[in-house]
């Protein structure tokens, strides 16, 4: 509509000499007058110079008065016509603001004599200020010296107007030209492609977001740790198997059946199905031999070993369970040294808070050779963690019911300044490998730690719901940047 107009009245016109003026000619919108304009002068087809003009404009002050009349005429008002008034009756006829500066202006104009009583000098005043700024409001021109003392009160600002001045450009044409963005087959046919202006390119013209999946920051720490696996020849376990039976998750672990992490307070248990169909029988009944007398140099628990216990379905509650039916496996040919990981969902029933949740991933490793020592578990995880940036490590004895020694791993975070724990270790004891039918001389060297404790470090967040969850906000799985571990 605007362009419209502003082409046709340039046809018979040498010009808009100003937007404004010519917005109101014409009935239009002078904000969309100047769009027009500014998408004209892209293509060429007008040419317009700015045009800037300052008015005067009431202050939120200023229209005040202009309504309710100056604060020295509204006091002066206040004061009765005979005899005086105390200052402190007077203050509470008229507004805090107004009788401040009414006291002030109605003094120096000398209507009023001021003391701790206050009383007219004059009978009659005019409201001077209230008629300024009523014709400043009209757009009409007032004295200058009138102007600086209403500047100078702030009753009145400058505002600056813009607008343009236009004539007609280059390309100037009375209707905007359609121009083609494709060349179609009708243009082809019609022979219309000889004549048709075709659009440019813009090569500067950013294109349409791509449409995909994102990763989950989890999965693509995950992905990262996959490959420092894969560069130092780890294979990956299977770990499509959250349901897991007490027998594989803490018997074949050498984990008492009174130990407290088999207690339902920190185990999920299935109701449905409640117990495991199968397990290698010959195998389970090396492991009961060893929880309740031993052997292979050790003198076991010394309780009675119970199958329902074993039984029992659970959650599993660490991913070392897949590394024990791993192990077993592997013992069952010939022997092969191996090198194994593993990085998935592990349920435990604890009190949710900023750091814990109910479910979590581990990151598991294993080696499992001939003659291996503690040396070795320490190499390994001085690689592992170097490639994951932190090369400062330092390991603290610890216990596990299946390694023997075991070790806490920590690492020195420069952001935090101090050490920080990151892992658990250790050498599977003899009781667990010797029944699953290893020879003496073969041992397996293990390290465990949660996936979700270096991804919350890398992404800067601190409240595991925030990663984690039905509260994870999907905007952040869309913006969150590329994971920038491993491979160095
Ligand atoms: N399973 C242990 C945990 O849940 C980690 C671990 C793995 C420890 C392997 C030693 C060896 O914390």
């Amino acid at each position: 509509m605007a362009e419209e107009v502003i082409l046709g009245y340039l046809q018979n016109h040498d010009e808009i000499s100003d937007s404004g003026q010519f917005a109101t000619d014409h009935g239009l919108d002078h904000s969309d007058v100047v769009n027009v304009i500014k998408s004209l002068h892209g293509f060429r087809y007008v040419d317009a110079q700015d045009i800037k003009r300052e008015t005067d404009v009431l202050t939120e002050e200023g229209e005040k008065y202009a309504e309710q009349g100056s604060p020295e005429v509204q006091l002066f008002l206040a004061v009765p016509a005979e005899g005086s008034i105390l200052k402190e009756e007077l203050q509470k006829l008229v507004d805090p603001a107004v009788f401040k500066i009414g006291c002030s202006q109605a003094a120096k104009n000398k209507w009023v004599q001021m003391g701790n009583q206050i009383s007219r000098k004059v009978q009659h005043v005019e409201d001077r200020i209230k008629d300024l700024l009523l014709q400043i409001r009209d757009g009409q021109e007032i004295d200058t010296g009138d102007k600086k003392s209403l500047k100078a009160r702030k009753l009145i600002a400058v505002q600056t107007w813009k607008g343009y001045s236009v004539r007609k450009g280059p390309d100037y044409a009375p209707i905007r030209r359609r121009t083609a963005t494709d060349l179609t087959r009708e243009y082809l046919q019609g022979g219309d492609w000889r004549n048709i202006e075709f659009k440019e390119y813009n090569f500067s013209a950013k294109g349409p977001p791509p449409e995909g999946g994102h990763l989950h920051p989890l999965n693509k720490v995950k992905e990262r740790l996959k490959d420092i696996f894969r560069l130092m020849n780890f294979e990956e376990m299977p770990t499509n198997r959250y349901v897991e039976s007490s027998f594989w998750n803490f018997d074949a672990l050498f984990q008492p059946q009174q130990h407290p992490a088999r207690d339902s307070h920190d185990t999920f248990f299935l109701k449905a199905p409640e117990t495991t169909k199968q397990l290698p029988e010959d195998y389970v009944e090396l492991v009961k031999r060893v929880h309740e007398s031993g052997g292979y140099g050790s003198r076991g628990y010394g309780y009675d070993w119970k199958r329902e216990e074993a039984n029992k379905n659970l959650l599993r509650t660490h991913t070392t369970a897949i590394s024990s039916r791993m192990l077993y496996a592997v013992a069952q040919q010939s022997f092969t040294p191996k090198r194994y990981f593993s990085i998935d969902r592990v349920f435990r029933n604890e009190a949710v808070d900023r750091t814990h949740l109910a479910e979590f991933h581990q990151i598991e490793g294993l080696v499992c050779d001939r003659g291996l020592t503690l040396g070795h578990l320490i190499g390994v995880l001085q690689d592992f963690f170097s490639r994951l940036g932190m090369d400062k490590l330092k390991f603290k004895p610890a216990y596990n019911p299946y390694t023997e020694p075991s070790m806490e791993i920590f690492s020195y975070h420069k952001g935090l300044g101090k050490w920080v724990e990151i892992g658990n270790s250790g050498m599977f004891r003899p009781e667990m490998l010797r029944p699953m039918g290893f020879s003496e001389d073969v041992n397996v060297i293990a390290w465990g730690l949660s996936l979700e404790r270096p991804t919350m470090i890398l992404y800067g967040i601190d409240n595991i719901r925030e990663l984690f969850g039905h509260k994870v906000d999907l905007a952040l799985v869309k913006r969150n940047p590329l994971c920038l571990i491993g491979i160095q």
